[in-house]
């Protein structure tokens, strides 16, 4: 187990009814004055909006709103939020919505305490020492941005997603009540699905050796999720499955599934190019399409561990003749799960052609300027060779 720090500062408010709370937990931290976030009008449609408002009000929190985040979040918004809390001297942010509206939410905060423009901090060129506080209600289970330290925006001019950490991105609190996301349709559903798989996934496919505890909490997070996620999918108002794929969607992205061994997102820096080039793409619907073709790209590389994965979360035989026929049956098990909840596993089924992959791999790369590491370091011929399995 390597040395690590673990820092998950967000108190959770988990359960029935909890965001009911929101104004008496806002008036117990003494914020007079917050911006209200949110996305294109679920929260008006599930009666939340009023219910939030009217809670603001009966606690004497004094506010002013911002809706209109689109999924993958676009950094003008994030110019108009910042300097709505500068006029209006706003104390917090409360993002009520998804990791959209979250990550959207987080990048205001950070920028409402200084003149440097939202986009240097998500291109990497400044680096946030302070930010608002920030609160959520969280309403759909899937990117753990309301524990995690990350926000992911995207420059509509420049058709770049980009995602940046910092401690300062971590929310104050979260408040999260399963029965909120009983209207999340069967497509986001799913993508939420695929995304707190992934963020388990992508940690636990690494070379670090000797963290049993960590892979074993992985596993048995994963196999929660793909059986809460089939009953979610088949009947959205299952409250225990929408409360399991609540929860590991945070402890997914905490930082827990990571804890002692190297953790770095590599589908997720592809996915960041695809959703990044066409912004129909769905972060789940890019993820459930990009794993399967890398995870075919490098197994051969660490055989032991794809075996791992089948065995345990897939209760796949062990094939001791044939190992690496174990590790590809785990992708495939994988790759059909995806499938049976809804989710596209190829870019044909998305109409999207091979004419972008240059482009994207190029910019992956930060034009030469990275290669993304792991089982087979990529670079950008790499990176073209695993789109190419996504056709
Ligand atoms: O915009 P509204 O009207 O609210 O509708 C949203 C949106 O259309 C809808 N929705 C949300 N809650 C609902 C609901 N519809 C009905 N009932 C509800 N209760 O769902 C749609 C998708 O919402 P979005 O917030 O975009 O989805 P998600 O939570 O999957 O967030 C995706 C974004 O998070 C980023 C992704 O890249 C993507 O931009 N990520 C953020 C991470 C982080 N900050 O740690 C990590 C992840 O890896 C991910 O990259
Ligand atoms: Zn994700």
């Amino acid at each position: 187990m390597l040395n690590f720090e673990f820092y998950t500062p967000t108190k959770v408010y988990f359960g029935k009814d909890t965001h009911r709370k929101v104004g008496e937990i806002i008036k117990k931290y003494g914020f007079k004055k917050i911006l209200l976030h949110y996305g294109g009008g679920s929260i008006k449609r599930i009666g939340l909006y009023d219910q939030v408002v009217q809670d603001l009000k009966d606690n004497g929190i004094d506010f002013v709103e911002l809706g209109g985040v689109q999924p993958n979040p676009k950094v003008s918004l994030v110019r108009i939020g910042a300097e709505l809390c500068k006029k209006e001297n706003v104390e917090m942010v409360l993002a009520v919505g998804g990791g959209s509206v979250i990550d959207s939410a987080k990048v205001i905060a950070i920028s409402a305490l200084t003149d440097i423009d939202p986009w240097e901090f998500s291109a990497g060129n400044a680096k946030p020492d302070k930010a608002l506080p920030v609160g959520t209600i969280l309403t759909l289970a899937a990117s753990g941005s309301e524990m995690s330290s990350s926000a992911v925006i995207t420059n509509e001019d420049k058709l770049l997603k980009r995602g940046f950490n910092s401690e300062f991105n971590r929310p104050l609190f979260s408040i999260m009540n399963p029965e909120l996301t009983y209207t999340v349709d069967k497509f986001q559903t799913g993508c939420g699905i695929v995304d707190i798989m992934m963020h388990t996934m992508e940690r636990y496919f690494t070379s670090t050796k000797d963290v049993d505890l960590t892979d074993r909490i992985a596993e048995g997070l994963l196999k929660a999720v793909i059986r809460a996620g089939e009953i979610a999918i088949k009947n959205p108002r299952d409250y225990e499955a929408r409360a399991t794929l609540m929860w590991a969607g945070s402890l997914s992205h905490n930082d827990l599934t990571g804890a002692g061994r190297e953790s770095f997102l590599r589908c997720h820096q592809l996915e960041h190019e695809l959703s990044g080039m066409y912004d129909f793409v769905a972060h789940g619907a890019g993820l459930s399409i990009i794993f399967p073709a890398w995870a075919k790209y490098v197994y051969k590389h660490n055989v032991e561990k794809f075996c791992q994965f089948a065995v345990r979360v897939w209760n796949i035989d062990m094939n001791f003749e044939n190992p690496e026929e174990t590790a590809l049956k785990g992708i495939l098990a994988t790759e059909d799960y995806f499938r049976s909840i809804g989710m596209p596993v190829r870019l044909s089924e998305l109409n999207i052609s091979d004419e972008k992959f240059e482009e994207m791999a190029e910019k992956c790369t930060h034009y030469g300027k990275r290669v993304i590491s792991g089982y087979v370091p990529l670079g950008k011929k790499e990176i073209i060779e695993v789109f190419e399995l996504c056709r």
